[in-house]
């Protein structure tokens, strides 16, 4: 009989060694519920019938599964539990949503269900979330956190039951359900830093829509390197941590259909992009935007701003990012 730790008592004995409070431990608890419970509705959604798309959009025009609903009100309904939480960000929710402004002790910006378009043949998708803490000094004034700012950042990658979660200056680590639906068995996660298992990941067809600079980067460094993708952020981002490489969705600059322009990017800044930016950034990668700029220091200005994103290995990210400042 093997039996593991448990996500729970590694995150207790996180907060006491390092001085911390208990608050986070009950945020991240209703977190696990959260993400348990979607688990358990994508499983068994197929044969109730919840993959299926609803005839609604969401706020950045993508049509959204009932999934993707489902998802959102099981984490507002755990948050508010907490009674930690000021405000949330979430990509299902056009406004900010306020939850204790007065008690609340940390910020959450999440995408509920990453990679929707694989709902419906029950393929991964991904629970990101990153969470900042309010001002402890002075008046809080409720600005939105650029991505260095955030205290921790995860991700679920649903249905695969692994749970990834970084911790400021504390490393990233991996936990997996076990048959008791407790997350467990931690294992600390480092980008390999020899290139021999490195991946590339972007979406092939976008290729000759970039600008020219990322076109002949592409061109001149794609055989060195296989090629994955999956379509969902968290799944793709996934391998990358482990196998080592850049996962990239670059800015749309040349299509022929106006409408398919993404000239800022197509992935959103604070519950996407940061998210995973902090992950890489303490599994020792680094992660820019279309000017070479570090996503972490990107203060966001909207909470449904999109970026472009270069995410990975340091070496790798850092060659991109030298071409994509000199354009
Ligand atoms: O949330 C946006 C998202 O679904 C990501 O998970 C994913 O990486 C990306 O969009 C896929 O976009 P595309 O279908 O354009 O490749
Ligand atoms: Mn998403």
């Amino acid at each position: 009989m093997e039996l593991e730790q448990t996500f729970m008592n590694f995150l207790l004995h996180h907060q006491e060694r390092h001085n911390r409070t208990y608050h986070f431990l009950i945020l991240m608890d209703a977190i696990i519920s959260a993400a348990k419970h979607i688990e358990h509705y994508y499983i068994t959604g197929a044969l109730k019938g919840n993959l299926g798309c609803t005839d609604r959009v969401n706020v950045q025009g993508e049509d959204v599964m009932q999934m993707d609903d489902i998802a959102h009100e099981i984490i507002i309904h755990y948050l508010k539990t907490t009674g930690r939480v000021i405000r949330a960000v979430s990509e299902e929710s056009k406004d900010i949503i306020p939850l204790d402004e007065k008690g609340g002790r940390y910020f959450i910006y999440f995408d509920p269900l990453d990679g929707s378009s694989n709902v419906a043949h029950g393929l991964p998708v991904g629970f990101l979330f990153g969470i900042a803490k309010r001002n402890l000094d002075g008046p809080e004034d409720f600005h939105l956190r650029a991505g260095k700012d955030y205290i921790a950042a995860g991700m679920f990658v649903i249905p695969t039951g692994t749970l990834t979660i970084a911790f400021r200056e504390a490393g990233t680590w991996r936990f997996h359900i076990d048959e008791t639906m407790n997350y467990v068995k931690p294992v600390r996660i480092i980008l390999p830093d020899t290139p021999d298992t490195w991946e590339l990941s972007f979406n092939a067809t976008n290729r000759y829509t970039y600008r020219k600079e990322v076109r002949d980067w592409v061109r001149q460094n794609e055989r060195r390197y296989t090629f994955r993708y999956l379509g969902a952020l968290a799944g793709d981002f996934h391998r990358i941590l482990t196998r080592g490489g850049m996962f990239m969705y670059p800015a749309i600059v040349n299509h022929p259909d106006p409408k398919k322009l993404r000239p800022e990017g197509k992935l959103r800044l604070m519950y996407e992009a940061s998210v995973v930016a902090f992950m890489c950034r303490e599994a020792g990668g680094h992660a820019v935007n279309e000017h070479g700029t570090p996503i972490l220091d990107i203060e966001p200005k909207d909470h449904h701003q999109r970026t472009a994103l270069y995410v990975g290995s340091k070496p790798l990210v850092e060659d991109i990012a030298r071409v994509l400042e000199g354009g």
